[in-house]
């Protein structure tokens, strides 16, 4: 009997005959032997043709495959320390093998290419071992956020995609026209989410949002996924206890399932291993203060005025980047000023020029990737703050609702996928950390 096997599990067919269906990787020429690095989706392993074990016809094909031609090999699993694959130390020796197609002119190849190039060819570089490790990082962080949220009693509401009023700022939104009324791309599920923690008490949402953002920076895009949790009687320091369980659990979730993944793509994971509990929670005006201290200790004057922070103002890039290697574990700064920040965040008692929000840093330099608040629970207070905005109250007349019927203080964040897969995974920027990223100036593939 031959197995058809996944590759990922060779290992337990070692003495016996199977059968894999993939792709061919590369392939080394040495005459009357062919070294076929054969991939299945699940995993590589090196395949060796020899010409005096193999039908002529057969051998031939071997002999001549290109780069991504299709195949489907018959042959004996074997031990061997030195053979290369994912995972290695295993070959398999031909007996059989049926030609699907033979590529030509694959465009992707083992040479270096930009990365607009790769970017072109997305739909083909998914298959480079790089990405492929990448992109299988992204499901274990996906189940991870999943899992957790269920087990601590959320419950998954789903939110909707089109919707008639903002979410977030309003520079950012996608226009739609809804059969001649305007409409919008959700660039949160949070509002709805508020609606379904009455309901619900605690919930979450995980889906694709949508912000018309103009920046071209190594952490925004156009597209991005966001996994939103959303409590009832909920404070702020409560929240951030959740943040850092849910933090800590997806980091070692990656560590026990993705080892070999965080082999491929040279991760240090003695950085992972770091994150455990113990956040730093510091203020907004901590952060000024800290951010100030180290500008004046610096004698480099491009460094100081990247460095420079008017109190009162949004950090930028090079704010969160200093901010986050001051520590070696993630950071929460919280109690941000109120007017760089959401319209629904409840001011802080006695001092409303800050409110109840925090962002979650990631450490390396990555900056945010959570962020969160309790949300004002008082109708006129909500208001008088839609008011101050400009935002239409008769639009949110639902979400005004929430403060008429059994108002209750809450509290929910969002963290973004992308942000923390290219923090877990150590790459420099999100466009490789989703299968098709939408940039500023990319929608296609
Ligand atoms: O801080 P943001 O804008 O918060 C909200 O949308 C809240 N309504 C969430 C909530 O409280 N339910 O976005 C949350 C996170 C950010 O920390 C970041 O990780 C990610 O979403 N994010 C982006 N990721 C990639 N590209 C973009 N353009 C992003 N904008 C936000
Ligand atoms: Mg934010």
């Amino acid at each position: 009997m031959t197995a058809l096997i996944d590759l990922r599990n060779i290992g337990q067919y070692v003495g016996q005959t199977v059968q894999v269906r993939g792709w061919v990787y590369d392939r080394t020429d040495k005459g009357k032997l062919q070294f076929i690095r054969l991939r299945d989706g699940s995993g590589q392993v090196q395949c060796v043709a020899f010409k005096k074990e193999m039908a002529e016809d057969q051998f031939e094909v071997a002999r001549t495959l290109t780069q991504e031609s299709s195949v489907i090999i018959t042959g004996s699993v074997r031990a061997d320390d030195r053979a290369p694959g994912i995972p290695g130390g295993y070959e398999i020796g031909i007996q059989t093998l049926h030609l699907g197609q033979m590529a030509q002119d694959y465009p992707i190849t083992p040479k270096e290419h930009g990365v607009e190039f790769l970017m072109d060819n997305r739909h083909l570089w998914l298959r480079s071992t790089r990405q492929w490790a990448i992109l299988r990082i992204r499901a274990t962080i996906v189940k991870a956020m999943r899992d957790f949220m269920d087990e601590q009693g959320f419950l998954l509401v789903d939110t909707p995609i089109i919707t008639p009023a903002a979410g977030e700022e309003t520079t950012t939104l996608f226009a739609l026209d809804y059969f001649g009324e305007p409409a919008y791309l959700a660039q949160t599920g949070q509002l709805y989410n508020e609606a379904n923690m009455a309901a619900f008490g605690k919930v979450y949402c995980f889906g694709p949002t949508f912000r018309a953002e103009k920046s071209k920076t190594r952490r925004h895009l156009i597209e991005f996924w966001m996994l939103e949790p959303e409590l009832a009687y909920c404070s702020l320091e409560d929240l951030m206890s959740l943040e850092e369980g849910l933090v800590c659990y997806i980091v070692q979730q990656v560590l026990a399932k993705n080892r070999p993944e965080l082999a491929l793509i040279e991760r240090d994971v003695s950085k992972l291993e770091a994150i455990t509990p113990g956040f730093y929670r510091i203020s907004y005006d901590e952060a000024v203060d800290r951010l100030e201290q180290l500008a004046a200790a610096t004698t480099d004057p491009e460094q100081q005025q990247l460095l420079k922070i008017e109190r009162g103002d949004d950090f930028g890039s090079p704010h969160e980047t200093a901010l986050t290697e001051m520590f070696d574990k993630p950071v929460f700064v919280y109690h941000y000023p109120s007017r760089v920040k959401a319209f629904y965040m409840q001011p802080v008692a006695g001092n409303p020029e800050r409110c109840r929000s925090v962002d979650l840093l990631a450490p390396e330099g990555y900056g945010e990737i959570i962020g969160g608040s309790e949300r004002i629970y008082d109708h006129d207070v909500l208001v008088s703050k839609l008011q101050a905005q400009h935002l239409p109250v008769e639009n949110y007349a639902w979400y005004l609702d929430l403060r008429r019927y059994g108002t209750v203080p809450h509290a929910g964040f969002g963290q973004g996928l992308e942000r923390t897969v290219a923090w877990i995974c150590g790459l420099p920027h999100v466009r490789e950390t989703i299968p098709y990223a939408r940039l500023l100036n990319r929608k296609y593939p």
